[in-house]
C-alpha cells in the first residue's frame, strides 16, 4: 500500500492502474478510520482491482460553530487499518494541496435533497459534500464509489449528483455496521463517554419504534416520528434534533405512509451530534 499526498500522484497511480486494465474503486473519508469504513474497502475489494481510500477532512463542509478542529485524526492508525484491508493507495492530501487558492468560488448544489433535515440543522454541509466528492471523483476518476448508508441523505445526494453531471461512476451503498449495543459507527462516537456511548445506543431503539409502529398499521408520519421522539425523551443524556419518516428517493415528507421509506434520526448526546437511520418497505 502506498500513501500519497498530491492530486497528480493519485492520477498516475489510477492511469498506471486504468492501463493495465484494472478497475478502479474509491472510498471517501474524513479519516479516523473504523469498522464502517472498513466494510466499504471490503467492498470495493471484492469489486476492484486497484482500491483508493482519501483521507481529507473537509473544511467546506463544516459550519462556522461545528468541530472542524476537534474532529478527531489518527494518520498512523488509518494506514494501518486500511493495509489490513488490502487497500492499494491512501490519498491524504493538505487543504492547500485540495483548495490552493484558499477561496473555493465553485460549489455543487443538489437542490431540494440537500435542503432538509442535516441540510436544515447544517446550512450548506451538503454543498462542501458534493462540492468535495465531485472533486475528488475528477481527481481519481473511479469506476465504483463506496458509500455507508449511515450517512443516507449523503448517499442520495452524491448518487443523484452523479447523474444529473453524468458523472462516469457507479456509487456502491454499503450497509450500516453497528456496534454490539445498536449503536451506528461514526468516528464522532470518539467523543462518547462509556455511559454516552450506552445512552446513544437510544438513537437505534427510536428507529425500531418507528418501524414497529408501521408495521403495526400506523400511517400517519406525525404519529411515527412522535413514537421516535418518545423513546430519546425517555434518554436522559440524549437530546433530539430531529426524527422523521420520509420517501427514501425524494427524502420528502408523505400525507399518508406508504413504498419505500427511510425514518432518519439526529440527536445529541453528550459533546457529539449523532445520525442514524433504517429502511422499511410498504406493499
Ligand atoms: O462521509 C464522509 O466522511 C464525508 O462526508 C465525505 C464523503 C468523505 C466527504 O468529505
Amino acid at each position: 500500500m502506498e500513501l500519497v499526498h498530491t492530486i497528480e500522484e493519485v492520477r498516475s497511480r489510477h492511469d498506471a492502474a486504468r492501463a493495465a486494465g484494472g478497475r478502479v474503486g474509491l472510498v471517501p473519508t474524513m479519516g479516523y478510520l473504523h469498522d464502517g469504513h472498513r466494510s466499504l474497502m471490503e467492498a470495493a475489494r471484492a469489486d476492484c482491482d486497484f482500491v483508493t481510500v482519501t483521507i481529507f477532512v473537509n473544511p467546506l463542509q463544516f459550519g462556522p460553530n461545528e468541530d472542524l478542529d476537534a474532529y478527531p485524526r489518527d494518520l498512523d492508525g488509518d494506514l494501518a487499518l486500511a493495509e489490513g484491508a488490502g487497500v492499494s493507495l491512501v490519498f491524504a492530501p493538505s487543504v492547500k494541496e485540495m483548495y490552493p487558492d484558499g477561496e473555493v468560488l465553485t460549489s455543487v448544489r443538489v437542490r431540494g435533497l440537500a435542503d432538509q433535515l442535516e441540510g436544515a440543522s447544517r446550512p450548506g454541509h451538503f454543498d462542501g459534500v458534493a462540492t468535495v466528492v465531485s472533486k475528488l471523483f475528477a481527481i481519481a476518476g473511479p469506476c465504483q464509489a463506496y458509500f455507508g448508508e449511515k450517512d443516507f441523505q449523503q448517499l442520495q445526494i452524491v448518487t443523484r449528483m452523479t447523474r444529473d453531471l453524468s458523472i462516469p461512476v457507479d456509487v456502491v451503498p454499503c450497509p450500516t455496521v453497528r456496534e454490539a449495543n445498536g449503536l451506528a459507527r461514526s468516528s464522532r462516537n470518539a467523543y462518547l463517554s462509556d455511559a454516552e456511548r450506552e445512552a446513544a445506543a437510544v438513537l437505534k431503539r427510536a428507529l425500531e419504534a418507528g418501524v414497529a409502529a408501521i408495521e403495526a398499521g400506523e400511517r400517519s408520519p406525525v404519529e411515527v416520528e412522535r413514537r421516535m421522539a418518545e423513546v430519546v425523551a425517555s434518554e436522559p443524556l440524549a437530546t433530539l434534533d430531529y426524527a422523521r419518516v420520509v420517501d427514501a428517493a425524494s427524502l420528502e415528507t408523505l400525507e399518508s405512509l406508504r413504498g419505500t421509506l427511510r425514518l432518519l434520526i439526529a440527536a445529541r448526546v453528550g459533546p457529539a451530534r449523532l445520525i442514524d437511520n433504517v429502511g422499511t418497505v410498504l406493499p
